[in-house]
């Protein structure tokens, strides 16, 4: 990459230049690798607010403007034209499939759905009532110890391996979690299924009777996955960008990024989003909307308003509207059209949309705002929505990983600190210690 300019820093009497890079869309960046050695100071950007931790072809999102691109395609045509495996194979090819192509990536996918029985032994460990993502964590980072003929992370063809291995057991593995926490047999999965209703039947078939597919569900689903599939370097995907940057196997980057995911602030948001709407109905529902906003506002309060505000949209996030779209369409599938929960997220959604905490902070709603609603309908369990999320977000992390693997210009993430902790000091013997 050839530099566009340079930045001068001065400090300390010191002064130092630096190589600027443009990306094809987006904001510059200032190359300050060679900060510390030319000016022996560190950079100090906690939750890296201004810091581009790598360079990447694969998203793209402008968050004043509520723009996401996976390379270079709208989200909306996406999530409007294609299916989820499409979407992977774009995400992790960087083109979208001809139909030889598509044919081929969904034969392999299927192909390797199934688990190992002994992995599906594993599940026995864990109490029954686990949360789902504990179980996730420790499953899929237990794949690792299934599939030593695909670790070498510097051979291409194991990479490839382990993409198809990892996207295709996700969907097998997240059901399995349900059934295990149900106490219901796992179900097989069926490969003359597409990938969604083969997910479908995994999670809500028994084997006494048929599962009856329905096309509304299944294409609701999908379009959950494309939208959750990948979002630059958000908190999970650094994780597994992290973890890979040693050297660690793809199963166990893969776990990190779960692990990471489940927190509430990120994959998390969905389960309390969709808490914060069942608490407000149990409190009084559209009445108590206005009292609930008050305490949103409140810094001391502890309350937020849960699928709101993003760290990178300034806007509204893009998926939200699709989300938003989605969730009517199922509600009026499962002849939920009068939900009070929707109600009251549209209600809560106008409020916050008026109000100048929200406007001046430029919050608004954010995927998890709609996306916990839809799931409920579609059956899906609270405790299950962020598996379904790290079952999308798989592909994000592997495309992401990949290309980290690939890169030249990668070495061990090691970022440095301020200290503020005590100087250096002598132990004092026991006996002398206050
Ligand atoms: N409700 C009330 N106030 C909020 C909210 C909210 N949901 N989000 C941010 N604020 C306030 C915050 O208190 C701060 O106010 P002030 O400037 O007066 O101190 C200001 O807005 C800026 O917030 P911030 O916490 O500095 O922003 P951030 O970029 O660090 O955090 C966030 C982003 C998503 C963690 C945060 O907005 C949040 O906690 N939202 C609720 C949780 C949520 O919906 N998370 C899902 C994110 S989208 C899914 C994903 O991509 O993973």
């Amino acid at each position: 990459m050839d530099p566009k300019g340079k930045a001068t820093l001065s400090y300390a009497g010191k002064t130092a230049e630096f190589p600027v890079y443009g990306g094809t869309i987006g904001p510059d960046v200032i190359d300050i690798r060679k900060l510390y050695g030319g000016t022996g100071a560190f950079t100090y950007d906690p939750g890296f607010l201004s810091t581009a931790s790598c360079s990447s072809k694969i998203t793209y999102i402008d968050g004043d403007e509520g723009v996401l691109l996976y390379r270079g395609y709208p989200i909306e045509q996406l999530a409007t034209n294609c299916d989820f495996l499409e979407v992977c194979y774009l995400l992790l090819n960087g083109e979208l499939p001809n139909k030889d192509q598509k044919d081929k990536f969904d034969y392999t996918v299927t192909r390797h759905t199934m688990v190992h029985e002994q992995l599906a032994r594993l599940f026995q460990g864990f109490r029954r009532d686990s949360h789902p993502m504990a179980v996730m964590v420790g499953v899929v980072g237990a794949l690792s110890a299934f599939y030593h003929d695909s670790l070498d992370i510097t051979n291409p063809e194991h990479r490839e391996i382990s993409a198809y291995r990892l996207i295709a057991k996700l969907p097998t593995i997240v059901a399995m979690a349900y059934k295990y926490n149900m106490g219901q047999p796992f179900i097989y999965p069926k490969n003359a299924l597409g990938y969604t209703p083969n997910f479908m039947r995994m999670m809500f078939g028994v084997p006494a009777e048929d599962y009856k597919q329905n096309d509304v569900l299944n294409r609701a689903l999908d379009r959950i996955l494309i939208l959750h599939a990948d979002h630059e370097q958000n908190a999970s995907t650094s994780t597994v960008r992290l973890a890979g940057s040693s050297g660690a196997n793809p199963f166990a980057c893969i776990a990190s990024g779960i692990a990471c995911l489940w927190g509430p602030a990120h994959g998390g948001a969905n389960e309390a989003a969709l808490q914060m709407l069942i608490d407000i109905e149990k409190e009084g529902g559209l009445a108590k909307v206005g009292e609930f906003i008050k305490k949103a506002k409140d810094k001391n309060s502890g309350v937020k308003l849960m699928g709101f505000g993003h760290r990178v949209y300034k806007n509204y996030d893009p998926r939200a509207k699709l989300m938003q779209e989605t969730t009517r369409e199922v509600l009026a599938e499962v002849g939920a059209e009068n939900d009070p929960l929707l109600k009251l997220a549209m209600a809560l959604e106008k409020i916050a949309l008026e109000d100048d905490y929200f406007v001046s902070r430029k919050l608004y709603p954010n995927v998890d705002f709609y996306s916990g609603i839809v799931q409920r309908a579609l059956g899906i369990p609270t405790s299950m929505f962020t598996c379904i999320f790290s079952m999308a977000r798989t592909v994000g992390w592997i495309a992401q990983w990949n290309e980290m693997i690939s890169d030249p210009e990668q070495k061990i993430g090691r970022p440095r600190q301020l200290y503020t902790g005590a100087a250096k000091r002598d132990v004092t013997p026991m006996a002398k210690r206050k």
